[in-house]
């Protein structure tokens, strides 16, 4: 019987992969075989000539012939990382995108600059990767963090247990600032972050069919400009936002201009700074309080 090697796997997986017009081959290649075997990458560079056993073949088998139909590998293997953390994934959530690591950067910059330990509130949350990565580095900030759906918090909830922060962040469902109760949660918050869904009708169509097909509409689906959302947190934000807070957002690569104006017409913001990423796409914005 044919022995099949992590490297003659490896090498067969990535030709196959470029056949089918998979995203980054190589890597997808040693994601799905670390899966399977249940170890490091580097691993699998040190133990080249190890024999892989059947039950391993076949459960790899199962996952090369989704990962060819271009099913996410992160829904795949059940995870990501993100800002150096280890966040799990599934078909309920948003993949956290490495863009979104400089809203993570940018809201921990103005964390660090506040010396009195803060309150944030992180609007659609998703698997709560931004929430996580802020109070990962921020020790003495404590979080709200919501979203509509149910699903995806309950994995969000799974990576707050992971990251042993359920004393810090507390999760809500609802529409954005809908489910925050006074009395019951904290209500004033010194800084808002936000990702929330911002693709186009037009950008839907026209997405990856790994995204188009497998991410949550929900998660990626912004109303006909795609501006919908960030129109509902500018109207309602006012008596959320502390006098000095600051309001951060991801947005989408041509969207500085319209969220500036957006922003600007609330009258609620001193200064209003939009920042290209390492693509030199628009991806963030800040808005300091009046
Ligand atoms: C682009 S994803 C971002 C997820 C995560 N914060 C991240 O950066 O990976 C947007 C999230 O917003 C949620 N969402 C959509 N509409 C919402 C609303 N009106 N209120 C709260 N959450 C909403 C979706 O369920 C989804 O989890």
């Amino acid at each position: 019987m044919e022995q099949w090697t992590i490297q003659k796997l490896l090498d067969w997986m990535n030709g196959y992969f470029t056949e089918k017009a998979v995203d980054a081959p190589r890597l997808t290649a040693e994601l799905l075989l670390c899966h399977v075997l249940g170890c490091r990458r580097i691993e699998l560079y040190t133990n080249f000539d190890r024999v892989v056993d059947q039950a391993g073949l076949a459960e790899l088998r199962r996952l090369v012939k989704r990962c060819a139909e271009h099913e996410p590998v992160a829904y795949l293997v059940g995870r990501c990382e993100f800002y150096s953390l280890a966040i799990k994934v599934n078909k309920s959530c948003l993949i956290p995108r490495p863009e979104t690591e400089l809203l993570v950067e940018r809201a921990i910059d103005f964390l660090r600059a506040r010396q009195t330990p803060a309150a944030v509130l992180d609007l659609c949350t998703g698997s709560g990767c931004v929430a996580i990565a802020i109070a990962k580095n921020v020790a003495d900030c404590r979080l709200t963090a919501t979203d509509v759906s149910d699903e995806a918090l309950s994995i969000a909830d799974a990576n707050i247990k992971t990251h042993a922060l359920a004393d810090r962040i507390r999760l809500l469902c609802g529409d954005l600032f809908d489910p925050i109760v006074a009395g019951l949660d904290e209500t004033s918050f010194d800084l808002i972050v936000s990702n929330p869904p911002y693709v186009s009708a037009a950008e839907f169509d026209a997405l990856d069919k790994n995204v188009r097909d497998y991410e949550p509409r929900q998660a990626l689906y912004g109303g006909v400009d795609g501006l919908d959302v960030y129109r509902r947190i500018a109207e309602k934000i006012e008596p959320f936002l502390r006098p000095d807070g600051a309001l951060i957002l991801e947005i989408g690569y041509a969207q500085g201009p319209a969220i500036r104006q957006l922003l600007e017409e609330t009258a609620l913001f001193k200064h209003i700074k939009v920042e290209k990423d390492h693509s030199n796409n628009d991806r963030i914005v800040t808005a300091h309080k009046a």
